[in-house]
């Protein structure tokens, strides 16, 4: 009843933008920001393996070049993204990224940021289809786990690799909330007559930033200006700010994916403003388009336009919330509709 009615190919002309490399200017440096004490050091290293199919595989950090190769392992996972995303992600997370290569191929990733030095978040773990199997993804993992000795990691992780991470990680994970990475055509928005008089549904440009980051801390707990500002900077986005009496009361953000659009993040005060705001980032799309975002489980307006569009909507897969040694819950879990992403951040 699903899949069927959607990830259809949409096409609007600045989708097909060329990544431009770009750097945008850094900002609002300081402040809460608070920055980390050491560096990760640039390796690189190979290995070798009994298997024969990671034989001449590289494990090194990531750079701008592998964009495209990281976008093809992505889509090969069909985790439906955009190019235009994974080159937001490593401007946000400059060396962050941990690459398997095999003949010049990208073969293999997983992405980390460290906010500070209390919270670091992981995650975009991948390796391409031909090469599963042989211990390319093992060896990301123990790459990581030498690289952070006793870090405490948090990262989503999908219902069946849960087994495999707490082997890896040597002592049972500490488990959190729960979500779904949903897909779909929303067409039914189940707001009461008159529930949006309260609102007012505002541009970006409109708002203080220094308000919106404020906002989006009451949320993330740890503040992160400079991944906002790059996230909603990306020139593909759009994005509304929800107002109640003049006040934010919610955000959201909405970008092109290869099929249809990623919905990211999406934070309102209550169920109704939560309606609200989605119908604007809805409004903001082709009629029909299909869209894609990580909601967690607990909240209200997603399970009601999950019930409303049910022939419509997918799930492609529930992920699970954890940390190598201790999960910080987010106080406003219940708030949160989609996740900015799945990998960095908190939510
Ligand atoms: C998950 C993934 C990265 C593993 O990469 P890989 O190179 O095939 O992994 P390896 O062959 O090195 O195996 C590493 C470990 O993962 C386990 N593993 C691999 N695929 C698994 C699966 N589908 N389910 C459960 N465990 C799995 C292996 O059993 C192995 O554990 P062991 O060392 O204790 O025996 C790869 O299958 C993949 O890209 N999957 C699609 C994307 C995805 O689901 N990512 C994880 C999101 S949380």
């Amino acid at each position: 009843m699903f899949a069927n009615t959607v990830r259809r190919h949409v096409t609007i002309s600045r989708f097909f933008n060329a990544v431009r490399d770009e750097r945008l200017p850094s900002v609002l440096v300081g402040g809460p920001f608070r920055r980390l004490r050491t560096q990760r050091p640039v390796f690189q290293r190979y290995f070798t393996s009994t298997m024969e199919g990671s034989q001449g595989v590289t494990i090194r950090r990531g750079r701008m070049e592998d964009v495209p190769g990281v976008w093809q392992l992505a889509e090969e996972a069909m985790w439906n993204t955009h190019q235009d995303m994974i080159e937001t992600h490593f401007k946000m997370c400059e060396n962050g990224w941990t690459i398997a290569e095999k003949d010049g191929n990208v073969v293999g990733c997983y992405l980390t940021h460290e906010f500070n030095d209390d919270l670091t978040t992981g995650g975009h773990f991948v390796v391409s289809s031909k090469m599963r199997g042989f211990g390319v993804g093992g060896q990301l993992l123990r790459n990581i786990a030498e690289e952070y000795g006793e870090r405490n990691i948090h990262f989503s992780s999908i219902s069946y690799m849960i087994d495999t991470y707490e082997r890896y990680n040597g002592a049972p994970l500490s488990r959190g909330d729960t979500g779904g990475k949903y897909f779909g055509v929303f067409r039914d928005i189940p707001l009461p007559p008159d529930a949006s008089r309260t609102y007012h549904l505002s541009d970006l440009q409109q708002v203080e930033l220094s308000a919106l980051i404020d906002y989006d801390t009451s949320y993330h707990v740890v503040a992160r200006p400079e991944m906002l500002k790059l996230w909603l900077d990306q020139t593909t986005a759009e994005s509304l700010v929800l107002l109640e009496k003049g006040k934010i009361a919610g955000y959201g953000s909405i970008r092109p994916a290869m099929n249809g659009f990623y919905l990211g993040p999406l934070y309102a005060e209550n169920t109704i403003g939560t309606m609200v705001l989605f119908r604007g980032l809805i409004n903001l799309i082709p009629r029909d388009s299909n869209v894609d975002f990580f909601l967690p489980h607990a909240n209200e307006a997603g399970q009601l336009i999950l019930k409303a569009n049910e022939n419509t909507v997918g799930l492609y897969a529930t992920f699970h919330r954890c940390a190598r040694k201790s999960y910080i819950p987010v106080p406003k879990w219940n708030n949160v509709f989609a996740l900015l992403s799945n990998e960095c951040g908190l939510c």
